[in-house]
Formats: structure tokens, C-alpha cells, sequence
């Protein structure tokens, strides 16, 4: 069965809450496409406003983070039940921007995506290698071990339901995409990773996603190659070209 496709935006720390309803308000007709999955991910905030506002609309809201504990004394973290409470499906685990600024290594990501999947929330589970790392080769090898680490003791269920979200570093915010070739070649590594991991079925399964300054030229060649279903888009997610983006197939 072909992998349906899953577009989503990160918004990263932008949008007020009311910013977040207009935004949801002006992208919602324009993202009106029932043949891929959409997902604003949004910061915690805006959630509820955002939701409210998408009411009605094919747009999922997201989070963009999550903690791996369940309640508790952890000042300033959301739970996974806060976020399945006010209605999200899906969350943005390890990114790098995460790992860069906030300490986050493949061991929080590994427990946070037990934890999502536990409360069946799906985890958008990034990784992505560094400019220096591209340059020294070691690109492939690195991605698999930030995904063997991310799926300590996934199930091969859970795993069929992951997304993954390839982000070269170097690409992110840089304006510097990466070419449809490396972006495949990697995402490629990936799907036999799981593969390894698991099985032909789950690998088949498990729909990977590349992000770093896609934008709405060159989001139809990318999200058209053989193991790309679909994007993380931030700056662009903030824009009506989201709305190009989306429908990167009309
Ligand atoms: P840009 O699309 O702004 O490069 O950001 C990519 C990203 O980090 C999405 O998570």
C-alpha cells in the first residue's frame, strides 16, 4: 500500500496566540488537501487556541515537544496527557534544535518516544547529521545511530506508526536545501535501518520525512522520490506558501 503522505509545519517559538488563530485562519483554506496528512506544530500555547480555530478543517494540530515523565515536579514541561487531553495526535520528538539548546541526547528522545507512544500520541522523531559530519563522510552512520537509539525497545507496531524527519542541520533555516540525491540517499538509509531493525513490513510502513528550508519549488521533486513522504517545513510553515507546500501534487 502506497505510504499516504504527511506534510507538517514547525513552528518553532513564532506566534503569539492570537497570531496562532489568524495564521490557522488564513492557511486553512489554503491547505485543503485530503490526499496528505497536514500538521501544524505549535508551541504549547497556542495548542488550544490553534485547535479551536482549525475546527472543522483537514489541518491536525501538533505539539513540538513533550516530556517523558507522566506528572509531576518538572517546572515548566508538558505531559503526554496534557497534550492528548486538549485533542493533539502528534509530536515533534528531538529536534535539533532541542539536542543544540536544551541538552536533549538520543537517550531523552528514546524515553520521550516510548512515552508518546504509550499514550498513542505519533512521534515526528528527528534526526540529522551536522556540516561537519557531511564533510567527514561519516553522515550515514551517524543518522543510524541516532536511529537505533531513538527505537530502543519501539515495538515493530509502534514503529510502523512513527514518523521520521531527516533534517541535515546545515539545511535548517539556512535557505540551503539539501539536493533531492543526498536528501533521498539519506532517507533511503533510513527506511533499511528500520529494516534491520525490524522487518521488510514495518520499514515499508514507516513514513519518513526531510526538512531544511523546503519551500514550495522545491518541495515537488523532493516529496516525489521513492522514500520522501512529505516534509518538516519551518519558515515556510508560517506562510501562505504553506499552501504551495501542501499541495505540492495540483
Ligand atoms: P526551515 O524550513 O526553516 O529550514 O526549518 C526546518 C525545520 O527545522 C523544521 O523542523
Amino acid at each position: 500500500m502506497a505510504r499516504k503522505k504527511i506534510i507538517a509545519g514547525n513552528w518553532k517559538m513564532n506566534m503569539t496566540p492570537s497570531q496562532a488563530v489568524e495564521l490557522v485562519n488564513t492557511l486553512k483554506p489554503l491547505v485543503a488537501n485530503d490526499e496528505v496528512d497536514v500538521v501544524f506544530c505549535v508551541p504549547a500555547i497556542d495548542i488550544i487556541p490553534a485547535m479551536e480555530a482549525a475546527k472543522g478543517s483537514n489541518i491536525n494540530i501538533g505539539a513540538e515537544n513533550m516530556y517523558f515523565e507522566e506528572k509531576g515536579a518538572f517546572t515548566g514541561e508538558i505531559s503526554p496527557e496534557m497534550l492528548v487531553d486538549a485533542g493533539v495526535k502528534y509530536v515533534i520528538i528531538g529536534h535539533s534544535e532541542r539536542r543544540e539548546y536544551f541538552a536533549e541526547t538520543d537517550e531523552t528522545v528514546n524515553k520521550k518516544v516510548l512515552k508518546a507512544f504509550e499514550h498513542d500520541l505519533t512521534p515526528i522523531i528527528c534526526c540529522g547529521e551536522t556540516l561537519t559530519q557531511r564533510e567527514q563522510g561519516v553522515t550515514i552512520d551517524f543518522i543510524r545511530q541516532q536511529i537505533k537509539i531513538a527505537f530502543l525497545n519501539v515495538t515493530a507496531e509502534q514503529a510502523a506508526k512513527a514518523v521520521i524527519a531527516y533534517e541535515p542541520i546545515w539545511a535548517i533555516g539556512t535557505g540551503k536545501v539539501a539536493t533531492t540525491e543526498q536528501a533521498q540517499e539519506v532517507c533511503k538509509a533510513i527506511r533499511e535501518c528500520i529494516a534491520e531493525i525490524y522487518d521488510d513490513a514495518t520499514a515499508e510502513a514507516i513514513r519518513i520525512q526531510y526538512g531544511g528550508s523546503v519551500s514550495a519549488s522545491s518541495a515537488p521533486e523532493l516529496f516525489a522520490q521513492a522514500d520522501i513522504d512529505g516534509g518538516l517545513v519551518g519558515g515556510a510553515s508560517l506562510k501562505p506558501d504553506f499552501g504551495a507546500i501542501v499541495n505540492y501534487n495540483k
